[in-house]
C-alpha cells in the first residue's frame, strides 16, 4: 500500500513538473508556468553573487517592460517589481504611482548563482505591468549585474533577448501549492 502510495506520488509530481516551461540563454536559465490561469510562476537564475532580473513585453531593451529584479543577501530574497521607464532606465512601480504586484516565493545564492522565485498576476491592472494573455508569445530580457552588486540600482555585466511563449497549461492551485517554496 505504501508503495503504491510513493508511485502514485511520484507520478503526481511527474505529471505536474510537465507544466514548467524553460529557457536557458547566456547562463541564465527560466522557468515559468501559469498557475489557476491568472497568475504565473517564475524561476530566474544567473551566474552572479548580485541581482538578476527579467523583463517581460519591453518595446526596446527595457523601455514599458515589466522588470522583476532580485538577489539574495544573507539568505533573504529581495525581489521588486519594476518597469522600464526608458530603454536604459528602470524605476520600482511604486515609485511611479503603481503598485507592487508580485509574491516572493524564494530565493538562493549558492556556489556563485542567483535564483530568484516569484508568481506575478497575468494581468495586475498596473499600467506599471503588463497584461500576459496564455496562448501568445511576448519578447523578454534577461540581466544580471556584476558579483556583489546587492543592490536595485547597479548596472547589469550581460543583458540579453529572446522570447517566451505563455502556455494556457496551468498548474491547479493545489498542486502548486504543495510544489512551492515557503514565502518569505
Ligand atoms: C540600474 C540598472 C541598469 C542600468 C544602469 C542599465 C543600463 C543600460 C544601458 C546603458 C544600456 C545600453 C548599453 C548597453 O547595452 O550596455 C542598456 C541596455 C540594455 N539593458 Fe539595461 N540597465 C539596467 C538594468 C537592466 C535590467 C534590470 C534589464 C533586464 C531586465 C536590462 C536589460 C537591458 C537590455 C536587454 C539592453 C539592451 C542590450 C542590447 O541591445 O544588446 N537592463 N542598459
Amino acid at each position: 500500500m505504501k508503495k503504491a502510495m510513493l508511485a502514485c506520488s511520484i507520478l503526481v509530481a511527474l505529471s505536474s513538473a510537465q507544466f514548467w516551461q524553460e529557457l536557458t540563454l547566456e547562463d541564465f536559465t527560466l522557468r515559468w508556468a501559469t498557475v489557476s490561469a491568472s497568475e504565473l510562476a517564475v524561476e530566474l537564475s544567473g551566474p552572479t553573487t548580485g541581482w538578476v532580473a527579467v523583463g517581460f513585453d519591453p518595446a526596446t531593451a527595457m523601455q514599458n517592460a515589466n522588470i522583476i529584479i532580485g538577489y539574495v543577501a544573507s539568505g533573504v530574497p529581495f525581489i521588486r517589481d519594476d518597469f522600464g521607464v526608458a530603454p536604459t532606465s528602470h524605476a520600482a512601480d511604486t515609485l511611479l504611482g503603481g503598485s507592487h504586484d508580485l509574491i516572493i516565493d524564494g530565493g538562493t545564492e549558492n556556489a556563485g548563482t542567483t535564483e530568484i522565485m516569484f508568481t506575478i498576476p497575468l494581468d495586475s491592472g498596473d499600467q506599471y505591468d503588463k497584461p500576459l494573455v496564455p496562448g501568445n508569445t511576448y519578447p523578454i530580457i534577461l540581466a544580471r549585474s556584476a558579483n556583489g552588486q546587492d543592490s536595485f540600482s547597479a548596472p547589469h555585466a550581460v543583458a540579453a533577448t529572446s522570447q517566451i511563449e505563455i502556455l494556457g497549461l496551468s498548474l491547479d492551485g493545489s498542486t502548486w501549492g504543495g510544489l512551492k517554496a515557503p514565502e518569505f
